[in-house]
This record gives structure tokens, sequence and C-alpha cells, in this order.
């Protein structure tokens, strides 16, 4: 049985106890939230709560933990997870700066402690399906991405003040991130961005939209819009069926095109010439099938088999602060309006 201590018991944690609860294995060893929430989800999975994570940690009763709480306090309870030696997966942004998130790195592997962060997709099968196609040659060499993040939240969830504020909200570090992370999977290192940003429609501190060029180490290049104020159904989220929170549209959100042929996702279409590989030569698109498999659960699973030292991380610490550096840059072109280099 591996228990596992869950610290934050918010939106997403709520997630992972579902995930912890449906998973032959998998304990809920306690929850650590201060807060009126954590004392209902602490009773609704039939766990002790904590008062705070310290406790939880003490306990000597948990193989690892998750941290789901606010981003600001993700690297200084991680860090206190890690000097505890307990293997602990961080949600993403791992960190709110990259200057903190090289601090839970260095911690990390100087104590040989793993830390996993949050980016779920890359547990998804249609993300496992898409890596194989990629790295087998089928697309050929990629050449171009294009892909929406469009997800119109409701006025409520910036009740929660850090969701609105800079630096630690706004849909670049909420949810480009998950953008930058599956991009860097699929398609590889990141060398340049560039981004404009707009705050006119929430007129919060932070942006609500914004529209990003990424240029890709091997030369390819990417084109994003994110926004959580505009209506569509075209985002990962809001497509791939990750969270049952969200309805699912049988539409793409990322269009992925190589010399041969081009790949969208979340539908696995891979479309390619009846013919010559020219712009004149009709196309047809075969859909890819995969089992659906809850990609929070696939990540625990994930989680467990860390811990118990039987495999590596697939997002580790260093792989989550590369992911916030580009993100720092994105923020960092649309404040100065130049190209950035990382
Ligand atoms: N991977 C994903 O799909 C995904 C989805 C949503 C959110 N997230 C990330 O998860 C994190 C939490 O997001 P959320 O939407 O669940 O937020 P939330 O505000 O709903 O939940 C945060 C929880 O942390 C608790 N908390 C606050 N201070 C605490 C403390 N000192 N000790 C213990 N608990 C404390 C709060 O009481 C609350 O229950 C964020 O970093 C967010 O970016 C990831």
């Amino acid at each position: 049985m591996t228990r596992i201590g869950l610290i934050g018991a918010g939106v997403i944690g709520r997630t992972h106890a579902q995930a912890i609860a449906s998973t032959p294995g998998f304990e809920l060893a306690g929850v650590a939230d201060p807060f009126p929430s954590g004392a209902a989800l602490a009773e609704e999975f039939g766990a002790p709560v904590y008062r705070d994570h310290h406790e939880l940690l003490a306990t000597g009763g948990v193989d690892a933990v998750i941290i789901a709480t606010p981003n600001d306090l993700h690297v200084p309870m991680a860090l206190d997870a890690v000097a505890a030696g307990i293997p602990t997966l961080v949600e993403k942004p791992i960190a709110t700066t990259s200057a903190e998130a090289q601090a839970l790195v260095a911690a990390s592997e100087a104590r040989g402690v793993p830390v996993l962060v949050g980016h779920h997709r890359r547990h998804h099968p249609v993300v496992r399906r898409a890596k194989e196609m990629i790295a087998s040659g089928r697309l050929g060499r990629i050449v171009a991405v294009s892909a929406t993040a469009f997800l119109r939240k409701p006025s409520d969830y910036f009740d929660v003040a850090w969701r609105r504020e800079h630096g630690t909200g706004g849909p670049f570090l909420i949810n480009l991130i998950h953008e930058v992370d599956l991009l860097r999977h699929l398609v590889g290192e990141i060398s340049q961005v560039s981004a404009l940003a707009s705050s006119a429609t929430r007129g919060f501190d932070v942006e609500d939209t914004g529209a990003i060029a990424l240029s890709f180490a091997e030369g390819a290049l990417a084109g994003l819009v994110v926004s959580d104020a505009a209506t569509g159904p075209w985002s990962w989220d809001l497509t791939a069926g990750d969270s049952p929170r969200f309805p699912v549209h049988d539409v793409d959100s990322h269009r992925i095109g190589g010399e041969r042929a081009a790949l969208t996702l979340p539908d696995l279409h891979v479309w390619e010439h009846d013919g010559p590989a020219e712009w004149t030569t009709p196309q047809h698109a075969d859909r890819e099938q995969v089992v659906f498999e809850d990609p929070y659960v696939v990540q625990l699973r994930h989680l467990g088999e860390v811990a118990a030292g039987l495999a590596a991380p697939l997002v580790d610490a260093r792989e989550g602060a590369r992911d916030l550096e580009i993100v720092e840059a994105v923020t960092a072109s649309a404040q100065t309006g130049s190209v950035v280099a990382v």
C-alpha cells in the first residue's frame, strides 16, 4: 500500500483525493489544510486532517506527498518535504519564480529525494501515443504548431486572490505552463519566445489573454493563443477529458504540422496527402485510437513507482523549472515587446 499525504484540499486537491481513492494499492494517509475545506475533504475520504504540512510530514506515515496549495507555497512546502526525505509531487507551476524553482532542484538533487511536477498531460494516453508517433518519424520533420487554450472561466474563479494577481495568477502561469510543458515534451526544447498580452476584458493586474510565438531549437515554430476570457471549446481542458469537471468537445486544440503528415490533438487525426505531399494533392485523415485512462490516476501510479525507487520522474523539478523559465520569458516579452532568448 502506498500512503499518500495531501497538502491543500482545494479544487485539484479533490481531484488527487479521488484518484487516490479509486486506485488500488493507494491510501489517502492524511490531509493538511488549515481551512474548513481541509477537514471536509478529510472526512469525506475517511482520512485524518492536520493543521499544517509540518504535522503531516512528522507523522512518519506517508510514503509520498502531493502539494496542491497556492503557487507561492509550493517551494517552501516542497523544501520541507525534501528535508524530511519524502518523495513529493508538487502541482504546477513548480514555483512562482525560476530562482525559487532552482532552489528546489538543488535540494532535490543534493538530498536524492525525487520531486515530480504535476504536468499530468504527459501521462495522458493521447500524449503518449503522439510522442510515439512523432518519434517514429511518421510526421517527418516538425515544421509548425498551432494551439489554442480558450478557457472562459466563471467570475467567482477569481474570488481567490492569488488567481488574479501578478506573480501568482493569470493564464500564463496557470494555463500556458501546461502548453509549454506539452510542446517541450513533443516537439523539443524552446529557444526563443515572443508574446503580446492583454488584460482588456477582465481588467485585472494580470493578463487575461496572450498571443505567444515559440521557436524550437530544431527550427520549428509555434503560435499559441491563451485566454481565460474567450468563449470556445478549443482547449486541451475542454477536449481531452482529463477531468469530469469539464465537458468534452470533439474538436482539436493542437495542430502539429510535419513535412510528411500533420497530427491534431487530442482527437489524434493524422492528415496525409493521397499522393505527393504538396498543397494541390487532396488530403485525408485517419483517426488513431487509444484507450482512455485518467491521467491523474496514471500520474499517481507513476508517483508510487518513483516513491518505491522503481522509476525516475517523468517530469522532475528540473523540467518543471525549465517550463517556468519559458513562461517567465513569455511574460518578459509581453512587458518589453522584445523577443526573448531562453
Ligand atoms: N495539474 C492540474 O491540472 C491543476 C489544475 C488546477 C490547479 N492546479 C494547481 O494546483 C494548485 C492549487 O490550485 P487549486 O485550483 O486547487 O486552488 P484552490 O485555491 O482551490 O486550493 C488551494 C488549497 O490550498 C489550501 N491552503 C492554503 N494555504 C494552505 C496552507 N498553508 N497549508 C495547507 N493548505 C493550504 C487552501 O485552503 C485550499 O484548499 C495551484 O498551484 C494550481 O496551479 C493544477
